[in-house]
C-alpha cells in the first residue's frame, strides 16, 4: 500500500509508504492519499491527522520525476492540478493535519509538507525546492506557500538556488515549528495531535478556517498561475536535459544547450 493509515485513539497517522523511491508522489500514491483523507473525513473519531513518511531517509523527495521524464505540457499540466488538488484538499481539510518530517521534503514533499497546518521536524530533515535543477519550476503550491511559511525573501533563495535547508534552519526562518530526534518525532506529533483533539472538534475545524485566510491574498489565483508556468516548463529542452541528467546521476549541461 502506498500510503498506510493507522489509528491512535482520535489520531489518524497516514504514511507515505514508497521507501524505494524516497516516497516519491507517484499518480497512484497521491490517488490513495485523497482515498484515506476521506476515509479520515468520514470517521468522526479521528479528530487530527499526522501525516509522515515511511523509513529514515524522506518525508517525501517531491513529484515522481520518472512519471514527468517525457511528459507532454498538456501531461505535466494535469499533473500539477493533481498536486495542487491534494495540497489544497489538505490545507482545506476540515480537520487539523501536522506533518512530522522524517527526512527529505524536496519539491513536491515539501510543498505536501507546505500544505499542513503544522510541521514538525527530525533533526535529519532536509527542506528544499530542488525544481531548477530539473528545469523547471515548483509546481504543487511551492511558489506561493514557502514564502507565506516564511519570508518572500528566503522563499527565493530556496527556489531560485534550490539550495536545502537542514532542520535547524527551518526552525529559525519557521518553516517548521519544534525539531525533535528521529526517535520521538512521531510520538512528539501524536502528543500535539492529542492536545488538538482535547478541544471541541467545531472550534478547531472554524479556527482553522479562520487562521487560513490570515494570509489568503489571491492564493488561488496565483497557484493558477503556478500551474501555467509548470506546464511550460515541459517545453523546454532544459526540463528534458534535467531530468535525464538525473536518472543518469550526473550534474545537468543546461549551458550547453
Ligand atoms: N522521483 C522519482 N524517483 C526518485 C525521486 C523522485 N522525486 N527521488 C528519488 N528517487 C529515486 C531515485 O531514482 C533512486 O531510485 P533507484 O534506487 O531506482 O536508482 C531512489 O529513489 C533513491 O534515490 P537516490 O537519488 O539514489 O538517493 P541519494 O541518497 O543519492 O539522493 C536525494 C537522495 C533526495 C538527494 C535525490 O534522490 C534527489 O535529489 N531526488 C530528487 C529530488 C527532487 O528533485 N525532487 C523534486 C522533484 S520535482
Amino acid at each position: 500500500m502506498p500510503i498506510d493509515l493507522e489509528s491512535r485513539g482520535p489520531v489518524a497517522i497516514l504514511t507515505l509508504n514508497r521507501p524505494e523511491a524516497l516516497n516519491a508522489l507517484s499518480p497512484e500514491l497521491l490517488d490513495e492519499l485523497e482515498e484515506r483523507l476521506a476515509a479520515v473525513e468520514r470517521t468522526p473519531r479521528a479528530q487530527v491527522v499526522v501525516l509522515t513518511g515511511a523509513g529514515d531517509r524522506a518525508f517525501s523527495a517531491g513529484a515522481d520525476i520518472g512519471h514527468m521524464q517525457s511528459a507532454s505540457a498538456l501531461e505535466a499540466r494535469a499533473y500539477a492540478r493533481r498536486g495542487h488538488e491534494i495540497t489544497d484538499r489538505i490545507e482545506d481539510f476540515p480537520k487539523p493535519v501536522i506533518a512530522a518530517v522524517n527526512g527529505y521534503a524536496l519539491g513536491g514533499g515539501c510543498e505536501l509538507a507546505l500544505a499542513c497546518d503544522i510541521r514538525i521536524a527530525a533533526e535529519s530533515a532536509r527542506f528544499g525546492q530542488p525544481e531548477v535543477n530539473l528545469g523547471i519550476v515548483p509546481g504543487w503550491g511551492g511558489t506561493q506557500r514557502l514564502a507565506r511559511a516564511t519570508s518572500l525573501g528566503f522563499a527565493k533563495e530556496m527556489i531560485l538556488t534550490g539550495r536545502p535547508v537542514d532542520a535547524a534552519e527551518a526552525l529559525r526562518v519557521g518553516l517548521v515549528n519544534h525539531v525533535h530526534p528521529r526517535e520521538e518525532l512521531l510520538d512528539r506529533a501524536v502528543e500535539m495531535a492529542e492536545a488538538i483533539a482535547s478541544k471541541p472538534a467545531w472550534t478547531i475545524a472554524s479556527a482553522k478556517a479562520l487562521c487560513n485566510l490570515a494570509l489568503d491574498g489571491d492564493l488561488k489565483g496565483h497557484l493558477q498561475r503556478e500551474i501555467d508556468a509548470f506546464a511550460l516548463a515541459f517545453t523546454t529542452p532544459e526540463q528534458r536535459e534535467g531530468m535525464t541528467a538525473f536518472f543518469e546521476k550526473r550534474p545537468p549541461r543546461f549551458s550547453e544547450l
